[in-house]
């Protein structure tokens, strides 16, 4: 989300992690001098890629360096619009208010009705997932692409409501219908035309998602009392998926979309009711960052006390059956979802990674209890609903930890509340609590290298840490800029429990910002801040997108690309600035790395942007358009790998 809107108090402010005093390692490695530390951890990854270098470095161009990423930087600055290296194009795919779904009719910003905001194109797109069209095609010409619509900028969307994310609050019931209908997400099938991608219109493929799409709920937690609302006493059926930021696809092609940010939907007076130390945790409260509340009555905690449990959650969507109903998978815990990538145990059972994407919260992942069947698709159809949910310690040796989320284990029996997996999985952050994980500096995208095998965590920021609470996965005090940890299973196996990490790089402006860590040959262009999301190439090179970076260091969002192995390892180039206001979402690859497709997310998201005077009309700059978030595609003119 918007992570470093500073106006007013940041959506990730608003939980509470207690237990996030520095341990008896932390201060040892403070003891023992953070920059040292510091300097064996990168000293160790480096060591380890070296013998992939020699090879990796033979075709340099001259502007890039030691980099195998031979594009011209980005020279960057921050604007109204968006830029490209020379030689590149980037046309919009689909932008807010496009058709998605045969007959709905065209964009019309002064009369926007949840009608047709159902059928069209959703707000804020964030998570981008390829699924080949027919499945299991090859030819790389035609997929299913699914998006997340994460959350609306309501004042940018609607005439008259001022600015900022208070004037979210201001909205009328029509209003909120039409941003219900604006969230969630859409399934549209591309075909490449040309040189370029098209929506193929009127696909049957074609799918709006929203917050009033009924779900279903399954695994552990499904039809628990804590899940049951007046108006759905099974506690198996959900209307709709809240603030669906990143996500990521099974390895039999259904797509995983993560609720991150839900408790701004709700409001009531969470102090008072009896479960208000489960919804502090989660930083529900009064301080509403919406008008649903106001308009409707499930997100009022006073009359609905337990809708906010059934919003947090991993929801599978089979994007292949347009008919399927989305399932709520709680066996993956509930939590500010961020990202949820596959990686394949040794056994073929199936590893997914999460971040909880706040201020001194964990990394997790999930394996399954059984292994993916290559041969039939239905039987994975419930893979998801057994396995364990584990949590992550990143000891201060460079070890890994990973420690089962599993109920009559350790302190996660009946005499600390948890009464059973489902009471494990409902109130995940506070189960994991109990374990002691390492409370990180907002773990937002988890992703592996399907080349090194190594698992990268984007850690955005955490301008909360103390020197008090460094501890040397999280080294710097007051990160506003963020960093990158690399993570290798042990024996190459993810559903080992041990590992090892270190940090890859660490944002900031070299030589300014404290902590700041890259490739000695990383440009003035090159440098970054809060990282995002990432991605790789077939190559295994990373392509990690900012959200945060106008705020936290005066330069715009953008994409960087950078080697992991090699000379060029860790040395990040700016590849593609953002408009003003906007982030960076999505970032994906098709599998012949000749397109990168990315998600604009809140383009004019700046202080002082209304409808009326927003500080871009990108993409369109018509007069009385708004900004509309839109996914954009990259290609090389004339074709070929991006990048290099
Ligand atoms: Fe929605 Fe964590 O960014
Ligand atoms: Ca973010
Ligand atoms: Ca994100």
């Amino acid at each position: 989300m918007d992570s470093c809107e500073k106006n007013v108090v940041d959506p990730e402010d608003v939980g509470s992690n207690p237990s996030t005093e520095p341990s008896i390692g932390d201060m040892i490695a403070r003891r023992l001098g953070r920059r040292g530390a510091l300097r064996g951890l990168f000293g160790a990854g480096a060591a380890a890629t070296l013998s992939h270098e020699l090879l990796g470095s033979t075709a340099l161009a001259q502007e890039a360096g030691p980099s195998s990423l031979t594009f011209r930087e980005v020279i960057r600055g921050l604007d109204k619009t968006h830029h490209i290296p020379e030689g590149y194009e980037a046309r919009v795919l689909i932008r807010w208010g496009d058709p998605v779904v045969a007959g709905a009719p065209a964009f019309d910003p002064a009369n926007l009705t949840a009608a047709a905001q159902e059928k069209q194109f959703g707000y804020n797109c964030d998570f981008i997932g390829l699924h080949a069209m027919p499945a299991g095609s090859t030819t790389g010409d035609r997929y299913l692409m699914v998006v997340n619509h994460e959350y609306t900028n309501t004042n940018l969307m609607f005439a008259g409501l001022g600015d900022g994310r208070a004037s979210r609050a201001k909205a009328t019931r029509q209003q909120v219908e039409v941003e219900m209908a604006a969230h969630g997400g859409s399934v549209i099938e591309i075909a490449r035309d040309g040189g370029s991608w098209k929506v193929v219109p009127d696909s049957k493929y074609a799918r709006r998602i929203t917050a009033t799409t009924s779900m279903d709920v399954s695994g552990p937690a499904a039809g628990h009392d804590k899940l049951r609302t007046s108006a759905e006493p099974t506690g198996t059926k959900v209307l709709g998926m809240l603030n669906n930021c990143a996500g990521g696809e099974t390895p039999w092609g259904t797509w995983l979309t993560a609720e991150e940010n839900f408790n701004g939907y709700f409001g009531g007076d969470a102090e008072r009711m009896p479960d208000a130390k489960a919804y502090k945790r989660y930083g529900i409260s009064k301080a509403t960052w919406y008008a649903w509340a106001q308009h409707i009555d499930r997100f009022n905690v006073e009359k609905e006390p337990n809708e906010p449990n059934r919003f947090g959650w991993i929801v599978e969507i089979d994007p292949y059956d347009p008919s399927s109903t989305p399932i709520k998978r709680t066996a993956l815990g509930r939590f500010k979802h961020e990202g949820c990538h596959h990686a394949l145990a040794k056994d073929g059972r199936v590893v997914i990674y999460m971040g909880d994407d706040e201020r001194f919260e964990y990394v997790y992942k999930f394996v399954t209890a059984k292994p993916w069947n290559r041969q039939d698709r239905t039987a994975n159809k419930n893979l998801l609903d057994e396995g364990t949910l584990y949590v992550a310690r990143f000891a201060d040796d460079g070890k890994i930890e990973w420690m089962p989320l599993v109920h009559g284990h350790g302190p996660l029996t009946a005499e600390n509340d948890f009464a059973s997996q489902a009471d494990v999985l409902i109130n995940a952050r506070l189960a994991a609590d109990l374990l002691k994980p390492t409370p990180m500096d907002r773990p937002e995208d988890v992703e592996t290298n399907p080349v090194n095998g190594r698992v990268y965590v984007m850690l955005t920021n955490n301008t909360r840490r103390t020197e008090q609470q460094v501890n040397r996965a999280n080294p710097m005090a007051r990160n506003a800029h963020g960093h990158v940890i690399e993570i290798t299973p042990k024996g190459g196996d993810h559903a080992s429990t041990e590992g090892t990490w270190s940090i890859f790089i660490a944002g900031g402006k070299p030589g300014v910002d404290p902590g700041a860590r890259y490739h000695r040959a990383t440009s003035e262009n090159g440098w970054l801040s809060c990282v995002d999301n990432c991605a790789f190439d077939s190559k295994g090179r990373i392509w990690i997108a900012t959200d945060g970076a106008p705020t936290a260091a005066g330069v715009a969002d953008g994409l960087y690309g950078a080697d992991t192995a090699g000379y060029g390892r860790g040395l990040t180039r700016c590849f593609f600035q953002a408009p003003t206001g906007a982030e960076v979402c999505g970032p994906m690859l098709t599998p012949d790395d000749g397109t990168v497709f990315l998600a604009i997310q809140h383009p004019g998201e700046d202080a002082g942007s209304t409808f009326e005077k927003p500080s871009t009309r990108w993409p369109d700059f018509k007069d009385g358009m708004p900004p509309r978030p839109s996914v954009i595609a990259i290609t090389k003119k004339g074709g070929g790998v991006i990048g290099s």
